[in-house]
């Protein structure tokens, strides 16, 4: 591609758009949906549905300057034995209206850093998962980790809880890139955690990386790519990073002049596929990178990847109970998020015995069909819309939209078949949004409410 026609393409698609981890998205959430609503939808649950788990640690040993997460930094020992008595309350209340015993496949400690819980407070909340639900053989237990604070014992303590996956923040090597994200982190401590766990049984192992951060170049992105890429973890998330200084302060400590413009962020995001497409990675839906062997690419394969809260998933339940400060939640009848800061989260739990659910959204037959297309989209990069419910649906307007995309080369119509080509993988969240009616409302009815966009940077 010429640089002209990268910059076209800037203009065209570089608006700020969803990730598309959920279909309505978190910016459609609002009080409507408190724990009265969170509670009905938990007892409406089929009495043989299978749920997966999400516990949401909000604490960090430290605060790097990029993070566009809700975290803090709790250094009290006894405040964070107290975060983990308090999911064991929450899980005791969802259990108290799902009912014990249900199945689980998939559970997911998330954060911040999860493993800023100690030990013996993990050991206990791993307690109740066990005793409150029937965690399957063939289950995925993980975890996020930080590969400089991985306290003394916890890759075997994970081993011996029956953690198969870990998922570790690097970001980038280099030294300059590093200072301005104030996360230092070497080679060495990234391989000596990816060696612990896995000596300690935990053989998944994922890596986070991010492009478009302070000063990389594409040189500087394809070197890390490849030196991490050496360690062969066995997926790559690979993040455009997120600049969202009006919600996240700390970034505003990162010199907007040295942020890669969005040309170049096309050119590294290019460079990092490049480069894990010759080391043996294939690319999964927008920013996903996984070994042949890997249980993410034969969901691709098999036509059963799916996206939900954490990213691509091979996760099939269509039910996901987030515990935790700012946890959602993902049922039947729709969306649900906790109370986003830890001590009103607290307070919650504390001063009535109902759920800490702050906001959501119902889900409508449409937002379903939508849903459905959108995820389809993003995992698989092609839906027809002659296949099931959408074959009810006129999408005449949306299929127009879509022409454009034609004419660039992205997406191929055929028939009903709407088929996202391998060029147009950058671009996945801007075809998807086509199908986006919420954005469309939120878009055209507040613009003076919200001055700043909701989303990030699409490029
Ligand atoms: C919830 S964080 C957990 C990382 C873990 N605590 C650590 O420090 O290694 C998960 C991932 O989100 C990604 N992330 C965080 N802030 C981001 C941003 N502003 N833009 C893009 N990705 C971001 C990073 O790749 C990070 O590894």
């Amino acid at each position: 591609m010429s640089a002209v026609s990268l910059s076209d393409l800037v203009l065209r698609y570089g608006g700020n758009l969803p990730r598309y981890t959920s279909y309505p998205t978190a910016a459609s959430f609002t009080d409507a949906v408190g724990p009265a609503q969170a509670e009905q939808w938990l007892r409406a649950l089929p009495a043989d549905a299978p749920v997966s788990l999400y516990f949401h640690v909000p604490f960090c040993d430290e605060l790097c300057r990029f993070c566009g997460c809700n975290t803090s930094v709790m250094r009290h020992e006894d405040g964070r034995s107290a975060y983990g008595d308090l999911l064991r309350e929450e899980l005791r209340r969802v259990v108290a209206l799902v009912g014990p015993q249900r199945s689980v496949r998939h559970l997911q400690f998330g954060g911040g850093t999860p493993s800023t819980l100690p030990a013996a407070a993990l050991r206990q909340v791993m307690r109740s998962v066990r005793k409150f639900f029937r965690i399957e053989a063939d289950a995925e237990l993980a975890m996020e980790l930080d590969p400089r604070h991985v306290p003394e014992g916890y890759p075997a303590l994970l081993g011996e809880l029956g953690f198969t996956r870990i998922s570790l923040g690097v970001q980038d090597l280099e030294e300059k890139v590093q200072e301005a994200c104030g996360r230092h982190q070497s080679f060495a401590q990234t391989e000596a955690c990816i060696n612990a766990v896995r000596a300690a049984g935990v053989s998944g192992v994922n890596v986070d990386l991010i492009y478009g951060l302070p000063y990389q170049t594409e040189e500087s992105v394809a070197a890390t790519a490849r030196k991490i890429a050496s360690l062969r973890p066995s997926r790559l998330a690979v993040f455009g990073y997120a600049h969202v200084p009006w919600k996240q302060k700390r970034q505003r400590l990162i010199p907007e002049e040295s942020l890669p413009q969005p040309v170049e962020r096309l050119r590294q995001r290019a460079r990092i596929e490049e480069v894990l497409c010759a080391e043996g990675y294939l690319p999964i839906g927008l920013d996903h990178y996984a070994l042949p062997d890997d249980t993410l690419v034969r969901a691709m394969q098999a036509g059963t990847l799916r996206r939900n809260f954490q990213g691509y998933t091979t996760d099939s339940s269509t039910v996901l109970l987030g515990m935790g400060a700012s946890a959602i939640s993902m049922l039947p009848g729709g969306y649900t998020q906790n109370i986003t800061a830890v001590a009103p989260y607290a307070r919650a739990l504390a001063d009535a015995p109902c759920l800490p659910v702050a906001r959501g959204v119902a889900r409508t037959a449409e937002d379903t069909l939508r849903g459905r297309l959108i995820e389809e989209l993003m995992c698989t990069m092609q839906v027809d819309l002659q296949a099931g419910a959408a074959a009810e649906h006129d999408f005449a307007a949306e299929y127009a939209a879509l022409q454009p995309f034609v004419e660039d080369g992205f997406v191929l119509l055929d028939g009903s078949c709407i088929r996202v080509m391998e060029a147009g993988r950058p671009f996945l969240r801007n075809v998807a949004a086509v199908f986006d009616t919420h954005r469309q409302a939120l878009s055209s009815t507040t613009p003076d409410a919200a001055p700043q966009p909701r989303f990030a940077t699409a490029l």
